[in-house]
């Protein structure tokens, strides 16, 4: 069918050089049709064309009615009878519905009927349909020759215009009337017998798309993580390696001098792991951290409680990223004093019970600044500067309890919308009865302060339920769509001032 098209467009070249216009010359083939073979000739260079695009006006339904069916002043004017009786108004109105107020009006202008009392009369003696007439030149031709008619018809909203395609064509640079099935590809055995001579080759569309590389996309996790990294390094901090989920009870709880009767230690907050269920042995350090536990020192009468070695040998899934930095700190111990600041975004997991906003495993964003000068006011003041590259300026503290910080602070912000303090994160100077035991000299303070990253992240990218975000419920569609993330000022302060 299509190969039809085509030769019979190559043959009206043939006979007249050029197809002046296609809506003409092909009456009965659809545009896009025209268009497909005029796009395939081309392509041979057969031929060669361009758009022409005309107005045309088309009756609309109630232009089609009155076109079939007289106007509706007419069709009026042709139920009222002769004489000085006329037709009840009522009487029309329950035969033509709606049009019987319309053709009223007409026929009252056109002075062909008048009101008497409730009745309607016939003024003129005969009418001549004008309108009728008018959209019979429409429907025919396209148009009118009287702007004004057209102007008055469209008013009526009985035609409407519409454009029309339609195109010039002209023999192209290899004009023939035959059609030659192109070959795509040149093979060994054109080469061989010398086919290639006789074949006319495709061009090919340096226009066209290929297929799309597969290539991977970043969760909206770990577009955010991103920035904070870079806040991070911008700020002088390097990343500890948080690679290992699992860790012992001893760097998660008992080097962060919490105690071995705290709730957190329970198998409701906690995960314990079934196999390895204990580590073999503990660091050296474990007697000193024990003593501190017991007994105290360094200025604490610590907990007063027995501290139990396989307590601490147990093997955890870690509750949050700062077993990694109770490791980080007591390695920085090892060697010869220097101020250190380190920071950490990974996987926690504690045994909650999953709801909107509360899954088992979520990420901390976490930072330690170790230092001889370190005190909570430079922690105060540290934190303003890191907020502030958020676009964060109001922040306030409020006093809170870590066992493993004294002072401890929650961080709250100012929400401008809900008009009120939002909590953005927790923050403390470590204690001596934990930076001690890990080696840290008298006089090295080390500040320390976490954050979520899944609220930022949810707030970022319009997500209000967690399971959207993380787990088996994740649509793909929404990780390999969603755009990529600026912590700019203004981000900022969305992302941290709401509570929801
Ligand atoms: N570990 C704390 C938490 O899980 C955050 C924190 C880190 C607090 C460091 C103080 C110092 O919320």
């Amino acid at each position: 069918m299509a190969e039809d098209l085509k030769l019979t467009i190559l043959k009206r070249l043939a006979d007249g050089d050029v197809v002046a216009d296609t809506s003409a010359a092909f009456k009965d083939v659809s545009v896009e049709a025209v268009l497909g073979a005029l796009k395939s000739l081309e392509i041979q260079d057969k031929v060669t064309y361009e758009t022409l695009a005309t107005e045309v006006w088309t009756l609309e339904a109630e232009g089609r009615d009155q076109l079939d069916n007289g106007s509706y002043e007419a069709q009026i004017f042709n139920a009222v009878p002769a004489g000085e009786e006329g037709i009840s108004i009522d009487e029309l109105k329950a035969k033509f519905g709606a049009k019987a107020v319309l053709g009223q009006g007409k026929g009252f202008a056109n002075k062909w009927i008048r009101k008497s009392g409730t009745n309607i009369v016939r003024v003129a003696a005969a009418i001549v349909d004008q309108t009728q007439a008018d959209l019979q030149t429409v429907a025919a031709t396209g148009t009118h020759p009287d702007a004004s008619v057209i102007k008055a018809l469209r008013g009526r909203k009985l035609i409407a215009s519409k454009k029309l395609l339609s195109y010039a064509v002209r023999k192209g640079a290899r004009f023939s009337t035959e059609l030659k099935k192109q070959v795509t590809d040149l093979t060994t055995e054109m080469l061989q017998s010398g086919a290639w001579k006789e074949a006319e080759f495709k061009k090919f569309n340096f226009d066209s798309l290929g297929v799309s590389p597969g290539s991977g996309h970043l969760h909206p996790l770990m577009k955010v993580r991103e920035e904070f990294r870079q806040v991070f390094f911008e700020t002088g901090f390097e990343e500890m390696p948080t690679n290992s989920f699992v860790e012992t009870a001893f760097w998660n709880f008992d080097a962060l001098f919490v105690p071995q009767q705290h709730t957190a230690r329970e198998l409701q907050d906690t995960f314990f792991l079934k196999d390895p269920v204990a580590a073999s042995s503990l660091p050296a350090i474990w007697p000193d951290v024990k003593r501190v536990h017991e007994s105290g020192g360094y200025g604490s009468i610590g907990h007063r409680c027995p501290w139990a070695e396989d307590e601490a040998k147990k093997m955890v899934l870690r509750t949050h990223t700062t077993a990694v930095s109770s490791q980080m700190l007591h390695k920085l111990a090892q060697e010869p004093y220097r101020a250190a600041k380190y920071f950490s975004i990974d996987r926690v997991y504690r045994n909650e019970t999953v709801d909107a906003t509360h899954l088992a495993e979520f990420h901390q964003i976490e930072g330690v600044i170790a230092d001889k000068n370190m005190s909570l006011g430079s922690l105060i003041d540290f934190l303003g500067v890191f907020f502030e590259k958020m676009g964060i300026s109001n922040l306030r503290f409020k006093p809170t309890y870590n066992p493993y910080t004294e002072p401890s602070m929650e961080i709250f912000s100012w929400h401008d919308g809900l008009k009120k303090w939002v909590e953005i994160g927790n923050s403390g100077m470590f204690r001596p009865e934990m930076l001690r035991p890990l080696g840290l000299e008298d006089g090295v303070q080390v500040a320390g302060f976490g954050l979520s990253l899944e609220r930022p992240t949810m707030i970022k990218y319009g997500i209000d339920n967690i399971r959207d975000l993380v787990g088996h419920k994740v649509d793909l569609g929404m990780v390999e769509s969603n755009p990529a993330c600026r912590l700019d000022k203004k981000m900022g302060k969305e992302v941290f001032q709401r509570t929801d």
